[in-house]
């Protein structure tokens, strides 16, 4: 199973980058993950759409060929960041990439709220008609306080946080597979 991980955040010490590496690590065995580089897309531009240059082209078939992907965002005055808004107007446009695709929506940040109104609007924009994607419900993956989930190399050691990622993982691994017996 091929998943892509769209990360809302480009800085370095990103914790939702970090999350998103450990879920690649950690469900290594179910599903190959790839994280693509969302700071070398220009701004979405409706005069290029066409002829959208690499970057963009490269991330709308790494989606295409993707069987799921999985949102790992911070939250940016909330809402969603701005890098990843861009993302997703590319990917709503000619091809639909993102259309009846299994998705999932994980957030960390250090307020105590964990992302819930930037996963709020995600999920809005997610159901808009040019996205369509299918976001996995009744499952909510908040992570608040993310500074103290995570030890000094990185790694996420917060049990409670990983005990509910794998619930909501299998849960996530479970819709997926229903979808795609229901092509
Ligand atoms: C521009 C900006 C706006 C932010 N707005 C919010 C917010 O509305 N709610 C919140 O919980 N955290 C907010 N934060 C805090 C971020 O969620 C926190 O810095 C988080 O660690 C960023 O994610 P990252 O570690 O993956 O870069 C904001 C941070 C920045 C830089």
């Amino acid at each position: 199973m091929k998943i892509v991980a769209l990360v809302g955040s480009i800085r370095h010490a990103s914790y939702n980058q970090k999350l998103a590496e450990f879920v690649q690590k950690r469900y290594s065995d179910q599903f190959d993950m790839t994280i693509p580089a969302l700071r070398e897309l220009p701004f979405y531009d409706q005069d290029i759409e066409l002829e959208a240059p690499q970057t963009v082209t490269a991330l709308k078939k790494a989606v295409m060929q993707a069987d799921g992907v999985i949102f790992v965002t911070p939250e940016y005055n909330h809402s969603i960041p701005g890098v990843l808004e861009n993302a997703i107007d590319w990917l709503s446009r000619v091809e639909h990439p993102l259309k009846g695709k299994p998705v999932m929506i994980l957030g960390a940040t250090m307020g105590p709220l964990g992302t819930v109104r930037a996963q709020g609007t995600l999920r809005q924009i997610l159901d808009s008609p040019g996205v369509a994607a299918r976001v996995l419900p009744g499952n909510e993956y908040l992570m608040g306080a993310v500074q103290n989930k995570f030890d000094n190399a990185g790694q996420l050691t917060d049990q409670a946080s990983i005990d509910w990622l794998d619930h909501c993982m299998k849960n996530y691994l479970s819709f997926a597979q229903a979808l795609a017996t229901e092509k």
